[in-house]
């Protein structure tokens, strides 16, 4: 189990590092893929922009993409203080992520994307930067614009799933239905990797075999996640 702000890093059979760690008091996770070669660092969901900038650092590298899976307040925490830090970011998200409303704002921050992606609900696009290659699936249902993000053995769940259970659709904003039409895709792109990848969740919050892990390999969320092992894929 990581601490606060502990990083693991590990190298995918691609040269592409791929760096998760868990931050802040609701245990937000993040995922980073590091082209090292090409001095590429994108960012998913980054919690704590001090916490990034010093580890980075240690190694050399500054972040130069950030991703996000929706712009709810926490996972959008460390947009201004990576601003502030890096300029130059791009800044990617769904066009449909950008803050709705005022009544909203109790719940979403503002996000200022560089760039979007707007594929429909259920459609997958890649995103690429040097030898990060990464697939963008719409996944509406817990917040608009909710996407999820895998490539180079993860798949980042971000508030669409977590290891044992599903994100809530009851915040303003929530779709249960776009849910669980988004987790039914969800259920097919992960049953078309292989069983070993490791499925990250936005939050750790579920129990797993006696522990609360990180993350939980594809195939055993396949067959112990309830959302996963419950709903069924229409023909
Ligand atoms: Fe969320």
């Amino acid at each position: 189990m990581l601490a606060d702000g502990e990083f693991h890093i590990s190298e995918w059979e691609d040269g592409v590092e791929v760096w998760v760690t868990q931050m802040g008091p609701l245990m937000n996770m993040n995922t980073a893929f590091v082209d090292r070669g090409n001095g590429l660092v994108a960012i998913i969901d980054p919690y704590d922009a001090e916490a990034w900038e010093a580890k980075l650092k240690q190694e050399g590298l500054k972040p130069t993409h950030l991703l996000y899976t929706h712009t709810h307040r926490d996972h959008a925490a460390g947009f201004p203080g990576m601003m502030k830090r890096f300029p130059e970011l791009e800044v990617w998200g769904h066009e449909e992520a950008k803050v709705p409303n005022l009544l909203g704002n109790v719940v979403f921050r503002k996000v200022d994307f560089t760039n979007t992606w707007n594929c429909a609900a259920d459609e997958s696009v890649n995103w690429s930067a040097g030898s990060i290659s990464l697939s963008i699936t719409h996944s509406p249902g817990h917040a608009p614009g909710h996407v999820t993000i895998h490539g180079h053995g993860v798949y980042h769940a971000g508030d669409l799933l977590f290891v044992r259970s599903a994100g809530r659709v009851d915040l303003p904003g929530g779709d249960p239905k776009a849910q669980q039409r988004s987790l039914i895709k969800a259920k097919e792109i992960l049953s078309s990797l292989p069983a070993e990848w490791r499925l990250v969740p936005g939050h750790r919050y579920d129990d797993f075999k006696g522990k609360v892990p990180d993350w939980i390999e594809v195939g055993d969320a396949l067959k112990h996640n309830y959302f996963l092992a419950n709903i069924t894929i229409p023909r």
